[in-house]
């Protein structure tokens, strides 16, 4: 990395913004990427929207001896609540609600935390899709402590959920939950349209941080 190239740093509270993360090395190999979690209070989910703000405005203060200028906020959890940051900042919420708009999903699931399903801010992309906000405060812990089998378990849970709503897509609208992607893939009906924004997350970020190199 030369010293004229953007320093960017990835958070999640934990795990779930792994992929983002390494979309983004592979698309950005000669970037220095730091990730930035905060084990100590994951989930965030179960939190008051004041206890989230502060664990996520204290864990960037370990960000300020880093050259950091963009910060990838790989977490809805936070995104939801539109928290001011010192850095420019791309988050995984701005990405999946570009992502909604080039879908046409008739009965469109949201599987959040509990704090982004109050939050509201996952709005329907257009009037002929029906939302269907769930909550899934179990699945963060389950994935942090890797317990397959009751992931497992919860997933067909769901499966046969959105069988019986006759959901048709369903917006993983919580990093971790790409993490049991294999599962749904596994257990839910083919005729559902997984939407897991991680990509197009990382696929802005890259875009961004070309365009500065390119102004540079
Ligand atoms: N990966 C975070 C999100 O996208 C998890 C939130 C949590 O810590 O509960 O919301």
């Amino acid at each position: 990395m030369t010293s004229s190239l953007p320093s960017i740093a990835v958070f999640d509270s934990g795990i779930g913004g792994h992929n983002v993360y390494h979309k983004l090395s592979q698309l950005l190999p000669k970037h220095n990427i730091l990730y930035l979690s905060d084990s100590d209070h994951v989930p965030y989910g179960d939190l008051s929207s004041e206890q989230i703000k502060t664990c996520f405005l204290n864990s960037l203060q370990r960000l300020k001896s880093y050259p950091i200028q963009l910060l990838v906020v790989a977490c809805y959890t936070v995104s939801t609540l539109s928290i001011s940051t010192p850095y420019p900042t791309i988050t995984v919420l701005d990405a999946a609600l570009n992502l909604l708009q080039m879908k046409s999903s008739k009965r469109l699931a949201i599987m959040g935390t509990q704090s982004t399903i109050k939050s509201g801010k996952i709005t329907t992309p257009s009037p002929s899709t029906e939302l269907f906000p769930i909550a899934c405060p179990e699945l963060v812990p389950l994935i942090e402590h890797n317990d397959h089998h009751l992931a497992e378990q919860r997933v067909k849970y769901y499966g046969e959920l959105f069988k019986s709503m006759e959901i048709d897509s369903v917006l993983l609208a919580c990093t971790h939950y790409s993490h049991l992607l294999p599962l749904m893939q596994r257990h839910w009906s083919s005729q559902i349209d997984i939407i897991d924004a991680s990509e197009t997350c990382a696929l802005q970020v890259g875009e961004y941080v070309n365009s500065l190199v390119l102004k540079s």
